[in-house]
């Protein structure tokens, strides 16, 4: 109730923000990872109704496939003062089995025709994979999210080892799951550890599924404690590893979305470390036609919405952009290999009127860089220009918005 007032007093009309993606029409970029915020019908209802554009439905298995469930399953990796810069899980997938996410597919899509429901799944074997396909398409989602990259294992795999880590298996299975869909798109949903992303994505390209999401959570040990030596988080005094997500992660994904978008040309979902609309815009510049969110939405909530959909709005009319589809790939002609990078001279600049003498840039330099910056005979520091070789790292420790600048020599 509280939430609807304040919407009427929302003074800044929001432009349109729909386009199509796969042959989906989205009211917006900002979808719902597949994750306990997806597993429950109030709660997506909820989220559908303060404006998300669709979400994933938290993967689902077949009848019978037991999910073991290990509690706490979150940790978080918390720095300097900000909660939640990584949060880490051993969650598995959703104990609710394909029966009920039939139904719950079915409901929203009465209730919500114009949301994206798709939904996510995992299985081990063929029949396995492909039933849970056609019952979901006849049930009518939108479409087929396949979790390749469950952190903690996948059905039928050695536990700890992904199905997206081995190609022939990626290929094989997707071609499964392709084979049996009649008209709604199949995205496979990898994850980062591997060699080489670009092979993976090969793999899924020659399987005919339509599309990637990439890319998961990433395997991490969130920490031990230091008395007991028990990891977290802290089962009974023993842990296993997490998949991290959150902020932490986000260049992570930026370039595996990037490496994918620049070598395979296949629709991307982005996710995995995105948390505001600038976020969501840089997935957008690398490739993602669309931005999956999860931990976010899991600290702050699904109010999140607003301001994702609020800063995407301002961010196209300032850019003058006419829909958020002309983002797609925009970064990536700037993306290049290191060899194909210009090789001017550039040097430090510090402008005294705006330096707080804070002694970082000094210390970073003297002791991380080249010993360029000296702070005699006063404590305002100075740049020798025949030490400074431009590296960057004194503009990067400064705390205070443009006191130094990098400048190219003449
Ligand atoms: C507690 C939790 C449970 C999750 N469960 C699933 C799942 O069942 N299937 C899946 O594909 N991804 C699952 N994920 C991964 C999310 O869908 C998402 O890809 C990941 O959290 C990265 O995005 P984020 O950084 O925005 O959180 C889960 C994530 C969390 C935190």
């Amino acid at each position: 109730m509280e939430y609807q007032k304040l919407k009427e007093i929302d003074i800044y009309p929001l432009r349109d923000m729909s386009y199509d993606f796969l042959g989906i029409h989205l009211e917006n970029p900002f979808i719902l990872a597949a994750a306990p915020s997806t597993d429950n019908l109030d709660m997506v209802r909820r989220a559908f109704e303060m404006g998300w554009a669709g979400a994933i439905l938290k993967t689902t298995s077949v009848e019978g496939n037991r999910v073991d469930l290990a509690y706490p399953m979150m940790s978080t990796f918390d720095h300097e003062g900000r909660k939640l810069f990584g949060m880490g899980n051993i969650d598995l997938i959703s104990e609710r089995h394909i029966d009920e996410i039939e139904h719950d597919v079915k409901v929203l899509k009465k209730e919500f025709p114009e949301k994206m429901v798709a939904a996510s799944i995992m299985a081990g074997r063929k029949e396995d994979w492909q039933s849970l396909v056609e019952r979901l398409e006849k049930a009518g989602a939108d479409l087929i999210e396949c979790s390749f990259s469950c952190p903690q294992g996948n059905i039928g795999e050695d536990p700890g080892k992904m199905l997206a880590q081995s190609l022939s298996a990626t290929e094989l299975t997707a071609r499964w799951v392709k084979e049996a869909t009649k008209k709604i798109p199949v995205s496979i949903k990898i994850t980062p550890h591997v060699t080489d992303i670009v092979e993976v994505a090969r793999a899924v390209k020659r399987s005919g599924c339509d599309a990637l999401t990439a890319s998961n959570s990433i395997q991490a040990l969130m920490g031990i404690d230091i008395r007991s030596f028990s990891p977290y988080p802290n089962v009974g005094g023993k842990s296993t590893y997490s998949g991290m997500t959150g902020p932490a992660i986000k260049p992570i994904t930026l370039r595996t979305i990037a490496e994918i978008a620049r070598n395979v040309d296949i629709p991307i979902l982005g996710t995995g470390g995105a948390s505001t609309w600038s976020d969501a815009v840089e997935f957008m510049a690398v490739g993602a036609g669309v931005v999956e969110l999860c931990t976010v939405v899991m600290h702050y909530g699904f109010r999140v919405i607003d301001d994702l959909k609020s800063g995407m709005s301002h961010y196209l009319e300032e850019m003058n952009f006419s829909s958020p589809a002309v983002l797609v790939g925009k970064a990536l002609p700037n993306i290049v290999m290191h060899d194909d990078l210009q090789r001017k001279k550039i040097r430090s600049h510090i402008n005294k009127k705006l330096c707080i003498a804070c002694d970082l840039c000094y210390v970073a330099c003297r002791d991380g860089g080249h010993m360029a910056i000296d702070q005699k005979p006063s404590r305002v520091p100075h740049v020798e220009w025949e030490r400074c070789v431009g590296c960057g790292l004194c503009q990067h420790v400064c705390p205070v918005e443009s006191c130094i600048e990098m400048h190219i020599m003449a």
